[in-house]
């Protein structure tokens, strides 16, 4: 069925899409911070605007980068094991059923397809998995809290902020890739952006 954009708004959700492949191209502090404060119109129950923003760029996104792909290579090595790295949240089911488990399956069957990655070449999808925390070589990237003690209501509210973020940059002729794989590594990340004790690690963003 071809979907027809009858106005702007609609436009820019039938072109976003989650890119994987940016440009080093920089973006201006003030674009950004223009994008987060109008992002941040986003609705939350009772106003209560849970959410915090972390933009990284420069040396801090390396150091990011860095860190986290060490430990992912670890990981994957088997240097250190899946317990070492546990997730603030568990994003994914334990158990996958359907009809999740073919959507899941076709997507990333597609996406290696594309990037021809043979099915069961683990080292090639391990590098592929890498360039998450490369951020895709996007010039910016973004992470995503909350309070610790809130609950499933802040999500929500997170993930409007998050999409609204994707809207605004696809209009502005940007794009952007949200990135739950950063999860894992919260723990290294979360001191890094200087985050407090009491904060919630929600999510990453590539954005370029
Ligand atoms: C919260 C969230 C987390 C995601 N995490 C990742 C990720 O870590 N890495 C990645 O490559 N894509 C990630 N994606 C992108 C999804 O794979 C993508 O949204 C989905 O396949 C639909 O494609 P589209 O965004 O191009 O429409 C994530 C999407 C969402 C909404």
């Amino acid at each position: 069925m071809q979907i027809i954009a009858n106005n702007e708004v609609e436009k820019t959700i039938l072109e976003r899409h989650s890119v994987r492949a940016f440009s080093s191209k920089p973006i201006s502090d003030k674009l950004i911070r223009d994008m987060v404060n109008k992002a941040a119109r986003a609705p939350s129950g009772t106003n209560t605007q849970p959410w915090k923003v972390y933009v990284v760029q420069g040396q801090v996104k390396q150091q990011i980068t860095d860190k986290v792909i060490e430990a992912a290579h670890q990981l994957y090595l088997g240097l250190k094991s899946k317990s070492d790295f546990k997730a603030p949240y568990s994003y994914y089911p334990a158990t996958w059923f359907e009809p999740y488990l073919s959507r899941r399956r076709e997507n990333g069957a597609k996406m290696y397809q594309i990037l021809d990655i043979a099915k069961g070449n683990r080292s090639a999808m391990h590098l592929q998995q890498l360039r998450n925390f490369k951020f895709f070589d996007a010039p910016v990237g973004l992470f995503f809290t909350t309070h610790q003690d809130l609950t499933d209501g802040a999500k929500m509210a997170v993930a409007m902020l998050m999409q609204n973020i994707m809207l605004i940059a696809k209009a502005q002729g940007l794009d952007t890739c949200p990135q739950a794989s950063c999860n894992t590594y919260h723990e290294i990340i979360m001191p890094i952006l200087n985050a407090k004790q009491d904060e919630r690690f929600l999510c990453g963003m590539s954005l370029g």
